[in-house]
């Protein structure tokens, strides 16, 4: 099946297959069952032997998934083998932890510039990486080509600098600003986060198990 075919449920699962099954080759394991990955990830067998079917012949009756490649096969479906160039704009509390704490080579992009419109933060060093004045964005990506963008800036000034980042070429962004950019930007990747909804849907889990609510609709379990 092509990578464009498979559907949008599958790849929002294959990051955590991805995570899992980089930690059981850590632990040493060659190779485990549908039913064994099922029960470590609180999914069911015939869901994961139904996603992976979709990208390739991987399980053999009787043996299993060979853990090794079947997560590069997967890494190579969401691009892991690849470092797109990234920048970063808004080098405030939100900007600097990500900057410092994302692991974006392992992840498929690398963190080549850092942005922000405060002149108080132009030179600081995050990482190996200095914040630049944000008015230099043009001609930094002009020699860079940057290709995709955090938005960690306020959301009064987020549909204004997306719209200047795709004039500069990028085109997926990962957005923190709460400004929706999926429907401002529908041509562009986009991932809209919001650590909030995390919290809320937390707030809802602990709400169910005092007060009985049903909350067995969701087939993903997270971790
Ligand atoms: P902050 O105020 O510490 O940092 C914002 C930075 O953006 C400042 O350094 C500021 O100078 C800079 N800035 C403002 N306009 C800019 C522009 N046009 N270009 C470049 N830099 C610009 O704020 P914080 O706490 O880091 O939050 C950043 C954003 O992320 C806010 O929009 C906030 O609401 C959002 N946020 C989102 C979360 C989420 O789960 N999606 C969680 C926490 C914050």
């Amino acid at each position: 099946m092509s990578k464009s075919s498979i559907s949008n449920s599958v790849i929002r699962r294959l990051p955590r297959y991805h995570r899992f099954l980089g930690d059981l080759e850590a632990n040493g394991y060659t190779r485990i069952s549908s039913r064994e990955l099922a029960e470590k990830m609180g999914l069911t067998a015939s869901q994961i032997r139904q996603d992976f079917n979709c990208f390739g012949e991987f399980g053999q009756q009787g043996y299993g998934y060979n853990v090794k490649e079947l997560r590069g096969e997967i890494g190579k479906i969401l691009g892991l083998d690849k470092r797109a160039p990234m920048i970063l704009l808004g080098a405030g509390n939100l900007g600097r932890a990500l900057a410092s704490h994302i692991d974006f080579v392992n992840r498929g992009f690398e963190l080549i510039g850092i942005f922000d419109s405060n002149p108080d933060l132009f030179g600081i060093k995050i990482g190996e990486l200095e914040i630049h004045d944000i008015a230099q964005l043009e001609s930094f990506c002009e020699k860079h080509h940057p290709v995709a963008a955090i938005l960690c800036i306020p959301k009064a000034g987020a549909e204004e600098e997306a719209d200047r980042l795709i004039r500069c070429g990028v085109r997926a962004f990962w957005n923190f600003t709460h400004f929706d950019l999926r429907i401002s930007h529908s041509d562009a990747a986009v991932e809209n986060v919001h650590l909030g909804d995390s919290l809320t849907t937390l707030s809802y889990q602990l709400n169910s198990i005092d007060g009985g609510a049903d909350s067995s609709e969701e087939e993903d379990t997270e971790e």
